[in-house]
């Protein structure tokens, strides 16, 4: 449950983000791919190679959902949804590979973000990410 602080900063701290978007997502899929490369398994068709078109584009898409959610934190659910019956009916994807791109993505917010990405943001970014997996995981139930 976010509070209405976690909201804020939650916000606050996508402001920054805003204009390094594009290059956050694809570095955090790149991340994922490295450090957990069982991932890799739901990519066959992507080259996986450092800065691919495919990663850039993907990084773009995935970074542009968490903005649409980030303007939707009172209804996750409803702004998700589409992307939730894809990741479940479609993809497949196993709900614990959702935890490892949030990891990954806040390890590229601390790294690029410095001082911004405090402990409280963190704290907040951090419910605001598992809110979103809960999200893409709820239609497995
Ligand atoms: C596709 C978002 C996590 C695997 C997508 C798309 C978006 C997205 C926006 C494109 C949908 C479209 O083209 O209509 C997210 C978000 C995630 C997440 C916000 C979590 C925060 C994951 C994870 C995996 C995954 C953890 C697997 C390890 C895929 C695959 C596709 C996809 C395989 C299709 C790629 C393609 O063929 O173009 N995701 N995703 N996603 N996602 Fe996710």
């Amino acid at each position: 449950m976010l509070t209405a602080e976690d909201k804020k900063l939650i916000q606050q701290i996508w402001e920054k983000v805003t204009g390094h978007q594009d290059a956050f997502g694809a570095e955090a899929l790149e991340r994922m791919f490295t450090t957990y490369p069982q991932t890799k398994t739901y990519f066959p068709h992507f080259d996986l190679h450092h800065g691919s078109d495919q990663i850039r584009g993907h990084g773009k898409k995935v970074a542009n959902a968490l903005g649409t959610a980030v303007k939707s934190l009172d209804n996750l659910s409803q702004a998700l949804s589409e992307l939730s019956n894809l990741h479940a009916y479609n993809l497949r994807v196993d709900p614990v590979n959702f935890k490892l791109l949030s990891q990954c993505f806040q390890v590229v917010l601390a790294s690029h973000l410095g001082k911004d990405y405090s402990p409280e943001v963190h704290a907040a970014f951090d419910k605001f990410l598992s809110a979103v997996a809960a999200v893409l995981a709820e239609k497995y139930r």
